[in-house]
């Protein structure tokens, strides 16, 4: 059985005094649902919202990482790192990581492969651009973009991949996905994954989809079949609005 996630991206947003406020604030949430909860703070605050998060079942995830375990990479920071303090999940190929950081699928292939060589699960991302659905390409750059990055691992490797379909237009401009389109688009991945790796193994991957998720919005999104949960920007900034969407299954 797959499981349903939600995961806050917090990207480049609270500094240490805001993450300790609003770590607070979600362990007095409650929570109604069954999905599991995830935070991504900035690197800086890994470790505090590790510590703050031992009594609870909030997981702390990563929001990027290196390929290299270690060497002459100024600034970066890599998996055997984050294992080091116990973060087990990392976001990776998020499209302002591929946008603004020139992430190509070839780079992000060696980054998932060193999440799994240190035992870290990854949580992949993927979308297409605007002009990729208006010119009916959407299908065609999403199955791309998978299979540039994931398709030469072997079936055991999904056990620790969670995929996240992100359409970058819905991203931060609060145009969400209808519920029909992110269905579409999970079932056309589901069957992307199917052709390749076969039927069990396309129904035990966990496809979150992002992008402008609300409270509002949430329970008509996470309502199809094919959707297991989301990955929340802005709304995962406020513990109640995060935990409304938490809730929504
Ligand atoms: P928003 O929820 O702010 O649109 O961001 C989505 C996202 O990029 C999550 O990774």
């Amino acid at each position: 059985m797959r499981k349903n996630i939600v995961a806050g991206n917090w990207k480049m947003n609270n500094e240490l005094s805001q993450t300790e406020t609003l770590i607070s604030d979600l362990k007095k949430q409650t929570k109604t649902s069954n999905a599991e909860v995830m935070i991504a703070p900035t690197f800086t605050n890994l470790w505090h919202a590790l510590e703050a998060t031992r009594d609870h079942d909030i997981e702390v995830i990563a929001q990027n990482m290196h390929f290299a375990d270690s060497g002459a990479y100024t600034g970066e920071v890599s998996a055997a790192m984050l294992k080091s303090i116990g973060v087990q999940t990392v976001i990776l190929g998020h499209s302002e990581r591929r946008a603004y950081f020139n992430e190509t699928d070839e780079l992000l292939a060696k980054k998932v492969d060193a999440a799994l060589k240190n035992g870290i699960r990854s949580i992949f991302c993927f979308g297409e651009e605007l002009a990729d659905r208006k010119s009916n390409k959407h299908e065609h750059v999403v199955e791309s973009q998978i299979k540039n990055a994931l398709f030469h691992l072997d079936a055991n490797a999904f056990q620790n991949i969670i995929l996240a379909y992100e359409p970058v237009w819905a991203i931060g401009t609060g145009e969400t996905a209808s519920p029909e389109q992110a269905q579409d688009m999970h079932a056309f991945i589901r069957k992307t994954l199917a052709d390749k790796y076969g039927h069990d193994l396309a129904e035990s991957v966990s496809i979150l989809y992002g992008g402008s998720v609300k409270p509002d919005n949430a329970k008509e999104i996470f309502s199809k079949p094919d959707v297991d949960g989301g990955l929340i920007g802005g709304a995962s900034l406020k513990a109640a609005d995060f935990y409304a969407i938490v809730n929504a299954f």
